[in-house]
């Protein structure tokens, strides 16, 4: 059997000469482990008197203390020597071009709401949110439109049951602002509606915005001069415009509002007029009073001409393609 001190010796040769983390740690679990040879030096003395057991095993302690130190010290030497081939190996190419952050941008009918809401709030409109859950009496019944009126089949409506529907235009919020609120008033409510109908330019939910002015003698001239400059305003001034009579249940004197494209087509984008005596009734405005006028601008029809889009099912495809076009100023 060997001394003490060349067993110490060889150990600590064998940690010099290691190399490899795996082996320090076969290293380690021999001479310091369980089953460490230093257990066969200790029952070698087992017939030694107390004091001499007692001085040989604190040599045996300080030495594996010892060889503790030195495997930890080898063990950090490894690590270093591993870390740096490492970074050697994994460097870093500055000069490969980063990976590029990609922006979101506003869906084109959020931007064009955002845009129309500016227009109206320079003009002394307040913007206004509203449920999507009508009632008849809201959406129909108050606007002049009772059971049986042929304007009711045309709205191919979402019934939830006898009275509760998805509202099929926001002119519902006429009624609701007009009971809440005493004239003079001027107000828009943008928002969805819904509609039973798809093909290229009907979805069974698309975007309207409302508009409303109650005041002492409102008329016609001033609804066709807050259009008109409300256009010129989103498209530019060269765009065409086309006033054109039309009917409404709830307003007298009504008209809708087309663009004329480069190929001299009409292309609908709003239907407006002066609110009917019978609604102001309805919401206990005396008309004789106070006169109003009302419109109702399809927001995606406004979006398709100004983007050019010719199907308007891809504003809700959720095509990233599509959406990745818009960029605004
Ligand atoms: N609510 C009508 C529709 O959805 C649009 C409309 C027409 C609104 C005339 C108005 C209006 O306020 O005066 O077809």
């Amino acid at each position: 059997m060997l001394t003490l001190n060349e067993l110490f010796n060889n150990i600590k040769i064998d940690i010099k000469n290691a190399n490899k983390i795996k082996e320090l740690e076969q290293i380690r679990i021999k001479y310091l482990g369980k089953k460490s040879i230093f257990n066969t030096y200790m029952r070698s003395i087992k017939d030694c008197s107390f004091q001499e057991k007692k001085k040989y095993s604190m040599i045996i302690n300080e030495i594996k203390k010892d060889i503790f130190y030195k495997i930890d010290e080898k063990n950090k030497i490894l690590n270093k020597v591993l870390l740096n081939k490492r970074i050697k190996a994994e460097k870093i190419d500055i000069s490969l071009p980063g990976r590029r952050t990609e922006y979101g941008v506003l869906h084109p009918i959020t931007h064009t709401i955002n845009d129309i809401k500016i227009f109206f709030s320079k003009l002394g409109f307040q913007a206004i949110n509203s449920p999507e859950i009508e009632d008849e009496y809201h959406n129909f019944d108050a606007l002049n439109i009772p059971k049986n009126h042929p304007a009711r089949d045309s709205h191919d409506t979402f019934w939830f049951d006898n009275n509760r529907l998805l509202r099929t235009q926001t002119s519902s919020m006429q009624i609701r602002i007009m009971k809440k609120e005493k004239p003079p008033m001027r107000f828009i409510f943008p928002g969805k509606v819904y509609r039973n109908d798809y093909d290229i330019t009907h979805t069974p939910m698309f975007h309207q915005i409302e508009g409303l002015i109650v005041d002492r003698n409102i008329n016609f001239s001033n609804l066709k001069w807050m259009i008109y400059n409300f256009l010129y305003n989103f498209f530019g001034k060269n765009i065409s415009i086309k006033f054109r009579p039309s009917y409404f249940p709830f307003t007298v004197l009504s008209a809708e509002v087309d663009i004329i494209n480069d190929h001299s087509e009409a292309l609908e984008i709003l239907g407006c007029g002066m609110v009917h005596p019978k609604v102001l009734k309805n919401v206990n405005i005396d008309s004789t009073l106070y006169s109003a006028c009302a419109f109702g601008i399809g927001i995606e029809r406004l979006a398709m001409i100004r983007y050019g889009i010719s199907d308007l099912r891809s504003f809700f495809e959720n095509d990233i393609k599509f959406l990745k076009q818009f960029k605004y100023n």
